[in-house]
Protein backbone atom coordinates (compact mmCIF):
# COMPACT_ATOMS: atom_id res chain seq x y z
CA UNK A 1 0.00 0.00 0.00
CA UNK A 2 1.12 3.28 -0.37
CA UNK A 3 0.36 6.73 1.36
CA UNK A 4 -1.59 9.40 -0.18
CA UNK A 5 -3.45 12.44 0.75
CA UNK A 6 -7.13 12.37 -0.33
CA UNK A 7 -9.89 15.49 -0.09
CA UNK A 8 -12.99 14.37 1.10
CA UNK A 9 -15.75 16.87 0.03
CA UNK A 10 -15.33 20.33 -1.15
CA UNK A 11 -14.28 21.66 1.75
CA UNK A 12 -10.98 23.53 2.25
CA UNK A 13 -10.03 21.31 5.37
CA UNK A 14 -11.33 18.01 4.49
CA UNK A 15 -8.02 16.30 3.66
CA UNK A 16 -7.15 12.80 5.68
CA UNK A 17 -4.20 10.77 4.77
CA UNK A 18 -4.51 7.03 3.31
CA UNK A 19 -3.06 4.13 2.61
CA UNK A 20 -4.01 3.48 -1.55
CA UNK A 21 -3.20 0.06 -3.01
CA UNK A 22 -0.07 0.74 -5.26
CA UNK A 23 -0.62 1.27 -8.87
CA UNK A 24 0.65 -0.65 -11.89
CA UNK A 25 0.82 0.08 -15.01
CA UNK A 26 -1.31 -0.32 -17.51
CA UNK A 27 -0.37 -1.10 -21.33
CA UNK A 28 1.20 2.46 -22.77
CA UNK A 29 1.97 3.68 -19.04
CA UNK A 30 4.67 4.22 -16.63
CA UNK A 31 4.37 4.49 -12.54
CA UNK A 32 6.03 7.67 -11.24
CA UNK A 33 7.33 8.14 -7.66
CA UNK A 34 5.90 11.78 -6.97
CA UNK A 35 8.50 13.86 -5.40
CA UNK A 36 6.90 17.61 -5.59
CA UNK A 37 3.10 19.12 -6.06
CA UNK A 38 2.46 22.17 -6.82
CA UNK A 39 -0.97 24.06 -6.21
CA UNK A 40 -2.99 25.94 -8.85
CA UNK A 41 -6.25 28.31 -7.96
CA UNK A 42 -7.94 25.14 -9.67
CA UNK A 43 -6.84 22.94 -6.92
CA UNK A 44 -8.52 25.69 -4.31
CA UNK A 45 -11.78 25.97 -6.86
CA UNK A 46 -12.00 22.00 -6.85
CA UNK A 47 -11.87 21.87 -2.72
CA UNK A 48 -14.01 24.94 -2.67
CA UNK A 49 -16.88 23.58 -4.90
CA UNK A 50 -16.46 26.29 -7.62
CA UNK A 51 -15.08 23.70 -9.62
CA UNK A 52 -17.86 20.71 -9.43
CA UNK A 53 -15.84 17.55 -8.86
CA UNK A 54 -17.48 13.98 -10.25
CA UNK A 55 -16.74 12.34 -7.05
CA UNK A 56 -14.98 12.23 -3.29
CA UNK A 57 -12.97 11.28 -1.95
CA UNK A 58 -10.19 12.11 -4.40
CA UNK A 59 -6.35 12.32 -4.80
CA UNK A 60 -5.67 16.08 -5.23
CA UNK A 61 -3.48 18.13 -6.65
CA UNK A 62 -3.74 18.70 -10.54
CA UNK A 63 0.64 19.30 -11.09
CA UNK A 64 3.48 17.17 -9.42
CA UNK A 65 6.88 15.95 -10.76
CA UNK A 66 8.85 12.46 -9.86
CA UNK A 67 11.03 10.20 -11.33
CA UNK A 68 10.12 6.79 -13.25
CA UNK A 69 9.36 3.51 -11.48
CA UNK A 70 7.89 1.35 -13.30
CA UNK A 71 7.42 1.13 -17.29
CA UNK A 72 3.95 -0.80 -18.93
CA UNK A 73 3.91 -2.61 -21.98
CA UNK A 74 5.19 -1.28 -25.56
CA UNK A 75 6.56 2.39 -23.48
CA UNK A 76 9.30 2.82 -25.82
CA UNK A 77 11.90 6.28 -25.81
CA UNK A 78 11.37 6.37 -21.16
CA UNK A 79 13.45 4.79 -18.94
CA UNK A 80 13.24 3.67 -15.18
CA UNK A 81 14.52 6.43 -13.03
CA UNK A 82 14.28 9.56 -15.18
CA UNK A 83 12.98 12.87 -14.32
CA UNK A 84 9.78 13.66 -15.35
CA UNK A 85 6.54 15.70 -15.44
CA UNK A 86 3.26 14.44 -16.29
CA UNK A 87 0.73 16.68 -17.91
CA UNK A 88 -2.59 17.58 -15.72
CA UNK A 89 -4.63 16.84 -19.17
CA UNK A 90 -2.68 13.62 -20.04
CA UNK A 91 -5.67 13.25 -22.79
CA UNK A 92 -4.53 16.30 -24.75
CA UNK A 93 -1.25 15.19 -26.97
CA UNK A 94 -1.11 18.32 -29.21
CA UNK A 95 -3.33 19.92 -31.52
CA UNK A 96 -6.41 21.92 -31.26
CA UNK A 97 -8.94 21.55 -28.19
CA UNK A 98 -11.83 18.96 -28.40
CA UNK A 99 -13.99 17.75 -25.45
CA UNK A 100 -11.92 14.23 -25.68
CA UNK A 101 -8.67 16.47 -24.85
CA UNK A 102 -10.13 17.75 -21.96
CA UNK A 103 -12.26 15.48 -20.41
CA UNK A 104 -9.70 13.91 -18.08
CA UNK A 105 -7.54 16.13 -15.11
CA UNK A 106 -5.47 15.24 -12.82
CA UNK A 107 -6.47 15.91 -9.50
CA UNK A 108 -10.52 15.89 -10.61
CA UNK A 109 -11.36 13.27 -12.46
CA UNK A 110 -7.49 10.72 -12.10
CA UNK A 111 -5.21 10.44 -9.01
CA UNK A 112 -3.37 13.61 -8.89
CA UNK A 113 -0.03 13.88 -7.24
CA UNK A 114 -0.39 14.07 -2.85
CA UNK A 115 0.46 10.37 -3.43
CA UNK A 116 3.31 8.27 -3.06
CA UNK A 117 2.70 6.77 -6.73
CA UNK A 118 0.94 7.32 -9.83
CA UNK A 119 -0.05 5.63 -13.11
CA UNK A 120 -0.21 8.02 -16.15
CA UNK A 121 0.09 7.53 -19.86
CA UNK A 122 4.13 7.45 -21.10
CA UNK A 123 2.56 9.96 -23.88
CA UNK A 124 1.43 12.72 -21.52
CA UNK A 125 4.98 13.01 -19.86
CA UNK A 126 7.65 15.75 -20.55
CA UNK A 127 11.55 15.86 -19.23
CA UNK A 128 12.19 17.28 -16.33
CA UNK A 129 15.21 20.55 -17.11
CA UNK A 130 18.30 19.38 -15.67
CA UNK A 131 18.45 22.81 -13.93
CA UNK A 132 15.41 22.21 -12.13
CA UNK A 133 14.70 20.37 -9.12
CA UNK A 134 11.08 18.45 -8.16
CA UNK A 135 9.74 21.16 -6.74
CA UNK A 136 10.84 23.52 -9.21
CA UNK A 137 9.70 21.17 -11.93
CA UNK A 138 6.14 20.46 -9.70
CA UNK A 139 5.22 24.19 -11.23
CA UNK A 140 5.51 23.99 -14.55
CA UNK A 141 2.79 21.47 -16.20
CA UNK A 142 -0.86 23.82 -15.94
CA UNK A 143 1.20 27.70 -14.76
CA UNK A 144 4.22 27.59 -17.34
CA UNK A 145 2.06 26.06 -19.90
CA UNK A 146 -0.67 28.50 -19.97
CA UNK A 147 1.95 31.48 -19.64
CA UNK A 148 3.61 30.18 -22.98
CA UNK A 149 0.31 29.98 -24.88
CA UNK A 150 -0.18 33.08 -23.62
CA UNK A 151 2.90 34.93 -25.03
CA UNK A 152 2.80 32.76 -28.30
CA UNK A 153 -0.77 33.95 -28.79
CA UNK A 154 0.12 37.45 -28.46
CA UNK A 155 3.58 36.76 -30.80
CA UNK A 156 5.64 38.53 -28.40
CA UNK A 157 8.49 39.95 -29.59
CA UNK A 158 11.57 42.75 -29.27
CA UNK A 159 9.59 45.84 -28.45
CA UNK A 160 6.35 44.50 -27.64
CA UNK A 161 4.64 45.29 -23.94
CA UNK A 162 3.14 42.55 -22.24
CA UNK A 163 0.86 43.63 -19.04
CA UNK A 164 0.57 40.88 -15.87
CA UNK A 165 -2.03 41.00 -13.40
CA UNK A 166 -0.82 40.22 -9.85
CA UNK A 167 2.25 37.58 -9.09
CA UNK A 168 0.46 34.52 -8.84
CA UNK A 169 2.24 31.40 -10.93
CA UNK A 170 0.55 32.29 -14.08
CA UNK A 171 1.44 35.71 -14.08
CA UNK A 172 4.86 34.96 -13.03
CA UNK A 173 6.05 32.24 -15.57
CA UNK A 174 4.52 35.02 -17.94
CA UNK A 175 6.87 37.77 -16.65
CA UNK A 176 9.58 35.48 -17.50
CA UNK A 177 8.46 34.61 -20.79
CA UNK A 178 7.79 37.84 -21.92
CA UNK A 179 11.69 38.93 -20.81
CA UNK A 180 13.05 36.16 -22.91
CA UNK A 181 10.98 36.87 -25.80
CA UNK A 182 12.73 40.58 -25.20
CA UNK A 183 9.55 42.54 -24.53
CA UNK A 184 8.65 44.98 -21.96
CA UNK A 185 6.48 43.52 -19.09
CA UNK A 186 4.35 45.64 -16.79
CA UNK A 187 3.26 43.97 -13.61
CA UNK A 188 0.21 45.26 -11.47
CA UNK A 189 -0.09 43.90 -7.73
CA UNK A 190 -1.23 44.71 -4.71
CA UNK A 191 2.03 45.83 -2.30
CA UNK A 192 5.19 47.48 -2.46
CA UNK A 193 6.80 44.50 -1.15
CA UNK A 194 5.60 42.35 -4.42
CA UNK A 195 6.40 44.34 -6.87
CA UNK A 196 9.93 44.72 -5.19
CA UNK A 197 10.52 41.24 -5.75
CA UNK A 198 8.76 41.25 -9.55
CA UNK A 199 11.03 44.05 -10.56
CA UNK A 200 14.14 41.58 -9.10
CA UNK A 201 12.56 38.88 -11.43
CA UNK A 202 12.57 40.99 -14.50
CA UNK A 203 9.41 42.92 -14.83
CA UNK A 204 10.15 46.77 -16.22
CA UNK A 205 7.29 48.58 -15.00
CA UNK A 206 5.15 48.08 -11.90
CA UNK A 207 1.16 49.36 -10.61
CA UNK A 208 0.46 48.98 -7.55
CA UNK A 209 -3.56 48.70 -8.37
CA UNK A 210 -4.52 49.04 -4.69
CA UNK A 211 -2.93 52.58 -5.03
CA UNK A 212 -3.55 53.07 -8.34
CA UNK A 213 -7.25 51.73 -9.16
CA UNK A 214 -7.11 52.76 -12.85
CA UNK A 215 -3.49 50.66 -13.63
CA UNK A 216 -5.08 50.63 -17.27
CA UNK A 217 -5.18 54.58 -17.66
CA UNK A 218 -0.93 53.91 -15.95
CA UNK A 219 -0.74 51.61 -18.66
CA UNK A 220 -1.53 53.86 -21.72
CA UNK A 221 0.31 56.42 -20.23
CA UNK A 222 3.30 54.13 -19.99
CA UNK A 223 3.19 52.73 -23.50
CA UNK A 224 2.80 56.56 -24.47
CA UNK A 225 -1.07 56.10 -25.48
CA UNK A 226 -0.63 52.96 -27.70
CA UNK A 227 -1.58 50.15 -24.96
CA UNK A 228 -0.02 46.51 -24.62
CA UNK A 229 0.15 43.77 -26.86
CA UNK A 230 -0.85 41.18 -24.47
CA UNK A 231 -2.51 41.96 -21.27
CA UNK A 232 -2.75 38.17 -19.36
CA UNK A 233 -6.34 38.41 -17.89
CA UNK A 234 -5.16 36.38 -14.82
CA UNK A 235 -7.87 38.33 -12.51
CA UNK A 236 -11.25 37.87 -14.27
CA UNK A 237 -14.78 39.96 -13.46
CA UNK A 238 -13.18 42.80 -11.42
CA UNK A 239 -10.38 43.64 -14.13
CA UNK A 240 -11.91 42.55 -17.59
CA UNK A 241 -12.76 45.94 -18.50
CA UNK A 242 -9.58 47.47 -17.91
CA UNK A 243 -8.27 44.95 -19.43
CA UNK A 244 -9.48 45.45 -22.97
CA UNK A 245 -9.34 49.75 -22.03
CA UNK A 246 -5.51 48.68 -21.58
CA UNK A 247 -4.66 46.65 -24.30
CA UNK A 248 -3.62 48.20 -28.02
CA UNK A 249 -5.18 48.06 -31.27
CA UNK A 250 -4.73 44.67 -32.52
CA UNK A 251 -3.23 43.49 -29.00
CA UNK A 252 -4.36 40.30 -27.02
CA UNK A 253 -6.15 39.87 -24.48
CA UNK A 254 -5.78 36.15 -23.39
CA UNK A 255 -8.35 35.45 -20.75
CA UNK A 256 -7.63 32.84 -18.17
CA UNK A 257 -8.23 33.70 -14.63
CA UNK A 258 -10.99 33.89 -12.37
CA UNK A 259 -9.63 34.60 -9.31
CA UNK A 260 -12.19 37.79 -8.94
CA UNK A 261 -15.44 36.41 -10.83
CA UNK A 262 -16.94 34.96 -13.86
CA UNK A 263 -19.47 36.99 -14.90
CA UNK A 264 -18.60 40.52 -16.03
CA UNK A 265 -20.10 43.11 -17.87
CA UNK A 266 -18.12 44.33 -21.15
CA UNK A 267 -18.55 47.30 -23.86
CA UNK A 268 -18.18 45.91 -26.75
CA UNK A 269 -16.65 48.72 -28.50
CA UNK A 270 -13.22 48.45 -27.56
CA UNK A 271 -13.14 45.02 -28.79
CA UNK A 272 -14.46 46.19 -32.36
CA UNK A 273 -12.69 49.82 -32.51
CA UNK A 274 -9.33 48.47 -31.61
CA UNK A 275 -9.90 45.14 -33.20
CA UNK A 276 -8.63 43.22 -30.70
CA UNK A 277 -8.31 39.69 -29.88
CA UNK A 278 -10.06 37.77 -26.57
CA UNK A 279 -8.90 34.71 -26.79
CA UNK A 280 -9.84 32.03 -24.13
CA UNK A 281 -7.55 29.21 -22.96
CA UNK A 282 -7.85 26.21 -21.30
CA UNK A 283 -4.29 25.12 -20.21
CA UNK A 284 -3.12 23.45 -23.41
CA UNK A 285 -1.64 20.43 -24.55
CA UNK A 286 1.48 18.17 -23.46
CA UNK A 287 3.38 19.35 -26.56
CA UNK A 288 2.58 23.02 -25.67
CA UNK A 289 3.99 21.56 -22.11
CA UNK A 290 7.22 20.45 -23.97
CA UNK A 291 7.45 23.58 -26.15
CA UNK A 292 7.56 25.62 -22.66
CA UNK A 293 10.10 23.05 -20.98
CA UNK A 294 12.17 23.86 -24.15
CA UNK A 295 11.80 27.05 -23.63
CA UNK A 296 12.90 27.09 -19.93
CA UNK A 297 15.82 25.11 -20.33
CA UNK A 298 16.82 27.19 -23.05
CA UNK A 299 16.52 30.14 -21.30
CA UNK A 300 17.45 28.96 -17.75
CA UNK A 301 14.29 30.04 -16.29
CA UNK A 302 13.98 29.14 -12.73
CA UNK A 303 10.61 29.15 -11.28
CA UNK A 304 10.05 30.96 -8.34
CA UNK A 305 8.52 29.03 -5.26
CA UNK A 306 7.19 31.01 -2.57
CA UNK A 307 6.76 28.72 0.24
CA UNK A 308 7.06 24.53 0.28
CA UNK A 309 4.97 22.96 2.60
CA UNK A 310 5.38 19.28 4.07
CA UNK A 311 2.06 17.21 2.65
CA UNK A 312 1.00 16.99 6.43
CA UNK A 313 0.52 20.31 6.01
CA UNK A 314 -1.84 20.38 2.86
CA UNK A 315 -5.13 22.45 4.19
CA UNK A 316 -2.73 24.96 5.51
CA UNK A 317 -1.13 25.40 1.77
CA UNK A 318 -4.40 25.49 0.19
CA UNK A 319 -5.97 28.23 3.09
CA UNK A 320 -2.57 29.44 1.96
CA UNK A 321 -3.42 30.42 -2.05
CA UNK A 322 -7.07 30.75 -0.99
CA UNK A 323 -6.47 33.94 1.27
CA UNK A 324 -4.80 35.23 -2.48
CA UNK A 325 -2.69 38.53 -2.16
CA UNK A 326 -0.31 36.67 0.42
CA UNK A 327 1.74 34.51 -2.18
CA UNK A 328 4.12 35.48 -4.41
CA UNK A 329 4.66 32.77 -7.35
CA UNK A 330 3.84 29.31 -6.54
CA UNK A 331 3.16 27.45 -3.77
CA UNK A 332 4.63 23.54 -3.48
CA UNK A 333 4.04 20.78 -1.23
CA UNK A 334 6.53 17.50 -0.83
CA UNK A 335 6.30 13.90 0.57
N1 LIG B 1 -7.63 28.88 -18.29
C1 LIG B 1 -6.38 28.49 -18.14
O1 LIG B 1 -5.70 28.07 -19.08
C2 LIG B 1 -5.77 28.64 -16.80
C3 LIG B 1 -4.55 28.03 -16.50
C4 LIG B 1 -3.95 28.32 -15.28
C5 LIG B 1 -4.60 29.16 -14.39
N2 LIG B 1 -5.81 29.66 -14.70
C6 LIG B 1 -6.51 30.59 -13.82
O2 LIG B 1 -5.78 31.80 -13.82
C7 LIG B 1 -5.91 32.45 -12.56
C8 LIG B 1 -4.53 32.68 -11.97
O3 LIG B 1 -3.95 31.42 -11.67
P1 LIG B 1 -2.72 31.31 -10.68
O4 LIG B 1 -2.52 29.86 -10.42
O5 LIG B 1 -1.60 32.14 -11.18
O6 LIG B 1 -3.39 31.97 -9.38
P2 LIG B 1 -2.75 32.49 -8.04
O7 LIG B 1 -1.35 31.96 -7.89
O8 LIG B 1 -3.74 32.22 -6.97
O9 LIG B 1 -2.62 34.06 -8.27
C9 LIG B 1 -3.70 34.93 -8.23
C10 LIG B 1 -3.16 36.35 -8.11
O10 LIG B 1 -4.12 37.23 -8.68
C11 LIG B 1 -3.78 38.53 -8.24
N3 LIG B 1 -4.99 39.35 -8.15
C12 LIG B 1 -6.11 39.11 -7.44
N4 LIG B 1 -6.98 40.13 -7.63
C13 LIG B 1 -6.39 41.00 -8.47
C14 LIG B 1 -6.77 42.24 -9.07
N5 LIG B 1 -7.96 42.78 -8.80
N6 LIG B 1 -5.91 42.83 -9.92
C15 LIG B 1 -4.71 42.28 -10.21
N7 LIG B 1 -4.28 41.12 -9.67
C16 LIG B 1 -5.12 40.49 -8.83
C17 LIG B 1 -3.07 38.39 -6.89
O11 LIG B 1 -1.76 38.94 -7.06
P3 LIG B 1 -1.14 40.07 -6.10
O12 LIG B 1 -1.16 39.47 -4.74
O13 LIG B 1 0.21 40.30 -6.65
O14 LIG B 1 -2.00 41.28 -6.21
C18 LIG B 1 -3.01 36.87 -6.70
O15 LIG B 1 -1.85 36.43 -6.11
C19 LIG B 1 -6.82 31.52 -11.74
O16 LIG B 1 -8.16 31.91 -11.86
C20 LIG B 1 -6.61 30.17 -12.38
O17 LIG B 1 -7.70 29.28 -12.15
C21 LIG B 1 -6.40 29.42 -15.88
Amino acid sequence: MMKAMQLTAPELTAFRQAALPDPSPGKGEVVLRLRAATLNYLDVAIATGQFPAPGFPLVPVADGAGEIAALGEGVGGWSVGERVLPHFMPNWQGGAITPHNVAAMRGLTLPGSLAEYVAVPASSLAALPAHLDFVQGAALPIAATTAWNAVRSARLKPGSVAVLLGTGGVSIFALQFAKACGATAILASSSEAKLDRARQAGADLLINYRATPAWDEEVLKLTGGRGADLVLETVGAATFARSLHAAAMGGTVFTVGFVAGTVAQVDLLPIIVKALRVVGNNTGSVADLAEAVRAIAAHRIVPVIDRVFDIGDTAAAYAELSAGGRHFGKLAIVH
